[in-house]
């Protein structure tokens, strides 16, 4: 059963609707065709949930947009909640009918990710966020990862899918990697879509090098962080954070 809480339209929510209007069909193709890796971080995850978590466990989805690869994940597990957040209406309205799949309660809300965190009922035992962290700068990331921390159970596991620098590479260098790697692979782009991508890739994101997530990880009172997963172009990894 899912249900959409619904919120006033104020300017981020509008930045987000704007860009789920203009870019959705093109990151619909990147799923699609995987160029992001998200099926091989999902079956990461899924594999950290049976092996790693292997009992009932609260999922809370930041940024889930239309929760399209994550119900792989999440199925077959023994997931006794899950709640989505998102600040785009017709992501959470797709999101809605994929996860009648999930053989549990889905909650979904129409919210800023970043500030989702506050106030929450209970504490969650998983929290993931993938591919969207990385629009924060690195202090706002860091509050965000504290408000993350104070709401994971003692058991509990923050992961994140997100793009990520080696270490010593500088932002202008992982840009122009990630734009040579999709010039060469990503062939079911047209042209214009390619530019709209990297024209998005080269604006919005902020990606952290290795030691920046874990130094962010200890700063926010993480314990640990380790490394689940690196996607063969090594843009992408999915980290593991325990508390
Ligand atoms: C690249 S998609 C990622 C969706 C999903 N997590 C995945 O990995 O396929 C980014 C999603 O973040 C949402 N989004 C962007 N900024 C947000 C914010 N501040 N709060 C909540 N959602 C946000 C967008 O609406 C979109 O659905």
């Amino acid at each position: 059963m899912a249900e959409a809480a619904q919120s006033t339209l104020t300017a981020p929510d509008a930045t987000a609707l704007e860009i789920f209007q203009n870019q959705w069909e093109i990151y619909r193709k990147f799923l699609q065709h995987d160029y992001l890796s998200n099926g091989e971080a999902c079956v990461a995850l899924h594999r950290f949930l049976t092996d790693g978590v292997g009992r009932p466990y609260r999922f809370l989805d930041l940024a889930c947009g239309d929760a399209s690869g994550i119900v792989t994940a999440l199925r077959a597990t023994p997931i006794e909640h899950y709640r989505g957040v998102d600040l785009s209406a017709p992501a959470l309205a797709l999101a809605k009918r994929n996860l009648a799949a999930l053989p549990c309660r889905v909650d979904l809300e129409e919210a800023d990710f970043s500030t989702a965190l506050r106030n929450l009922p209970a504490l969650e035992d998983i929290v993931w966020i993938s591919l969207s962290l990385h629009h924060l700068d690195s202090a706002a990331k860091r509050t965000f990862m504290r408000e993350v921390r104070a709401a994971i159970a003692a058991n509990g596991a923050f992961l994140i899918y997100e793009p990520t620098r080696r270490d010593g590479e500088d932002r202008p260098a992982y840009l122009d990697r990630f734009e040579d790697i999709g010039r060469r692979d990503w062939c079911e782009l047209t042209a214009a879509e390619f530019a709209e991508a990297i024209k998005h890739v080269r604006t919005c994101d902020l990606p952290e090098t290795v030691s920046g997530w874990e130094e962010l990880g200890r700063d926010a009172g993480f314990a640990s962080m380790s490394e689940l997963y690196r996607s063969p172009t090594d843009l992408f990894r999915l980290f593991l954070y325990r508390p």
